[in-house]
């Protein structure tokens, strides 16, 4: 089965051509990263607009690459939600008016039901059960995976994600928008136990999070230390959210007797948390998958991915009908029937 994905949720349109026997065929990502630069943050009009002017070239440019013909393909996926609304219905009006003329099947995926299964697509693939670390700007989540959709909530942050503690810390730092990446490469340049921050609700004994406590922290200390420790206060903030990160990890394995973890979302790519998993894996013998570095983030692929196994387990695809989920929680999903 040949199929199309269309990830348009937030501020990256993703287009991919997924195939069920030969695996990823082709993947192509538009970031409007530079675009929303000077606000700060995303602007939903400008995000919608500018998917409407990429989804086209994109998809073209993808089926070229994958050599593969509209008329060979099977279905068309789409991230449904959750997101920015006016950025979804790009991506679902596109995904859906495609599969009508095609006279395919749509279907509508969760957005982090593909990052979760993200991991999947790289080799060595983990076998169910698991349990996830979904690390996005708008999430962090622990999950215990037991199949396509068979998700039970193990803890979250109760306030900023940890991707959103990257950022805001980056902005504060002066690092510019979306800081996560810029603050991670400033961090591996300083010294991580010059100075302590706190590690929040490490020892909470739960596996809930929280950051935004980390924030101020941060603020605190670069106005006592001036710019010229920057290195160092970058590297103390990665150390203190890897910290936690890491534990929460391990006492999710602890707590349901689970030998696997799977890291995805966006800080998946951060390479601090990266070595510290491996460290603790190979010290604690559990195993941990990594999605592939570019598919950390968003992307289509994913979104193909997860909708070839939904239609593959045998979910049918909606006829015609569509409607975005701007919010829509991972736990109302259940397994393809
Ligand atoms: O999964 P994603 O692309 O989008 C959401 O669905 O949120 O994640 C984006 C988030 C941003 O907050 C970004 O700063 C963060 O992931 N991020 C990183 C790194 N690369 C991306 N954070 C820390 N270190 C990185 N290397
Ligand atoms: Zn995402």
């Amino acid at each position: 089965m040949k199929i199309l994905g269309v990830e348009s949720s937030c501020d990256e349109t993703g287009l991919a051509v997924y195939d069920t026997e030969a695996g990823l065929l082709a993947h192509a990502i538009h970031s409007q990263v530079a675009m929303h630069a000077d606000y700060g943050g995303v602007v939903p009009e400008l995000a919608s607009r500018d998917h409407i002017r990429r989804v086209i070239p994109l998809t073209r440019g993808v089926m070229r690459e994958a050599g593969v013909a509209l008329g060979e393909l099977d279905a068309i996926a789409y991230t449904q939600g959750p997101g920015l609304a006016g950025a979804l219905l790009v991506g679902t009006s596109f995904a859906n008016a495609l599969a009508a003329a095609l006279g395919i099947p749509s279907i509508g995926v969760h957005h982090l039901e593909g990052h979760l299964l993200s991991p999947l697509l790289a080799t060595p693939r983990p076998e169910f059960p698991f349990i996830a670390l979904l690390v996005s700007g708008g999430h962090t989540q622990l999950m215990r995976v037991d199949g396509v959709g068979r998700y039970e909530l193990l803890g979250e942050t109760l306030d900023d994600a940890a991707g959103e503690a990257f950022d805001k810390t980056a902005q504060l730092l002066g690092l510019g928008y979306p800081g996560g990446p810029a603050l991670s490469k400033l961090a591996d340049t300083g010294l991580a136990y010059r100075f302590k921050l706190p590690r929040p609700m490490l020892n909470s004994g739960d596996l809930d999070f929280s950051f935004s406590g980390l924030k101020t922290a941060v603020l605190t200390l670069n106005r006592k230390e001036g710019d010229a420790a920057k290195a160092d206060i970058a590297a103390a903030f990665q150390v203190a959210v890897v910290d936690v990160l890491a534990a929460k990890c391990v006492a999710a394995l602890k707590k349901t007797g689970l030998h696997r973890l799977v890291v995805a979302g966006g800080v998946g790519a951060n390479r601090a948390l990266r070595q510290r998993l491996d460290a603790e894996a190979e010290q604690r013998r559990f195993e941990v998958f990594y999605p592939p570095l570019e598919l950390c983030t968003d992307n289509g692929a994913m979104i193909a991915f997860a909708g070839a196994l939904r239609l593959r387990a045998g979910q049918t695809a909606a006829d015609g009908r569509f409607g975005v989920r701007p919010r829509w929680a991972l736990g109302e999903l259940s397994a393809p029937a």
